[in-house]
């Protein structure tokens, strides 16, 4: 299949454009679209054929379901069988922007999209060419992040076009995204709602709408958890993961970068390819040629954006080991370890 690439400047949205994608949509075909958080690949959420052929392109097991991305609220009515006066309250507050709520799916949302389960992720994504794409397209589109599984979820077109150029029908080129982390995923059905993934929009912030909140212990782990019921089915599968063995060292900031030079120079001398992903504060501490910067500990939205990104460099530049710095995971801390324990396979060093 030839993948038409179409670039959008979304500071000036030529429609005709958006229509020619939105027709896409309509006639149960692939578009992949930037969004806020990381680029999503997108099919009717309504047509079981639609979204059969996402997890067809991403390679994705069939029992990890898809978000559903909105534009106005009459689709959150028409998609859900129970709202909560708590799911208005967070989407008046943080919506558009990157929360996805968990509810009970009304019967139009087909299985396939659910997984079959009862309930269904929805969120209204804060970027001008998703918004325009929906409303256009006259429909609710599925769309989980566009990579192949497994792999680094995409910021720029440039990483989808690497993974499914060839078998999606259209990839819009919006950009860099703003984010680099996937939405925060909010179950609203358990007592009291639970984070099951953290993302961008933190547990302090859902907690001044509502004050009991619950951070599941999956998104926290530092192990692997084998005992994960089908809550949100996504959290058993190795996410993120670069092409290489990854490694992650955490603990006392002032003893991790001694801790990565120390192996980094072990793995070169057996004759291994090392990458370091370092904060800008310790990038100086590193005595090995290939060190990323992927941002600054004193600001961690800049490593939020540039992980995926530094992952999917180093990949590309066909390192064997890569060793990367830890950070506190508070904040949206906890979303970048999260990403970045599942990504090493839970290979976690502790220094203290
Ligand atoms: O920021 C994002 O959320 C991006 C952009 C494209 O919107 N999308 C994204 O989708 O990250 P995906 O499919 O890569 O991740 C969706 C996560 C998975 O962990 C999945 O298991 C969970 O949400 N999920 C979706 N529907 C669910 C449901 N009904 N019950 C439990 N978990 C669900
Ligand atoms: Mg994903």
């Amino acid at each position: 299949m030839e993948t038409i690439i179409l670039k959008i400047d979304p500071n000036n949205i030529d429609l005709n454009k958006i229509k020619l994608a939105a027709r896409i949509i309509k006639n149960g075909g692939l578009v992949a679209f930037p969004t806020e958080t990381v680029y999503g690949l997108g099919a009717n959420a309504l047509d079981e054929e639609a979204v059969q052929k996402i997890f067809k392109a991403k390679n994705r097991p069939i029992d990890n379901p898809v978000i559903v991305h909105i534009a106005n609220m009459d689709d959150l009515y028409m998609l859900t069988e129970v709202i909560p006066d708590e799911a208005l309250k967070l989407a008046s507050k943080f919506w558009p922007g990157p929360l996805t709520l968990l509810l009970k799916k009304s019967e139009l949302v087909p299985d396939i999209t659910t997984a079959g389960l009862d309930t269904v992720a929805i969120r209204m994504p804060n970027h001008p060419i998703a918004l325009e794409l929906i409303k256009e397209s006259e429909v609710p589109i599925a769309a989980p992040s566009a990579n192949l599984s497994g792999k680094p979820s995409p910021t720029t077109a440039e990483h989808v076009i690497r993974d499914l150029n060839g078998k999606i029908d259209m990839i819009i080129d919006g950009g860099e995204v703003t984010f680099g982390v996937e939405s925060t995923v909010l179950d609203l059905t358990s007592e009291p709602p639970c984070i099951l993934r953290p993302g961008p929009i933190t547990i302090e912030e859902i907690k001044t709408i509502i004050r009991n909140v619950e951070i599941h212990p999956i998104a926290r782990a530092e192990k692997p958890i084998e005992t994960i019921i089908a809550k949100s089915p996504g959290m058993k599968y190795r996410h993120y993961a670069p092409s290489a063995e990854l490694i992650v060292i955490e603990g006392d900031p002032l003893k991790v970068p001694l801790k990565i030079q120390n192996i980094a120079e072990e793995q070169i001398k057996a004759g291994k390819k090392v990458g370091i992903i370092a904060t800008e504060e310790n990038a100086n501490s590193y005595k090995i040629n290939n060190v990323k910067i992927v941002g600054k500990r004193s600001e961690p939205r800049t490593i939020a954006k540039n992980l995926f990104k530094t992952l999917r460099e180093l990949d590309s530049e066909n390192v064997d080991i890569i060793i990367a710095e830890g950070i506190e995971p508070t904040g949206i801390g906890l979303a970048i370890m999260n990403r970045l324990r599942k990504a090493s396979g839970y290979h976690i060093i502790y220094v203290s």
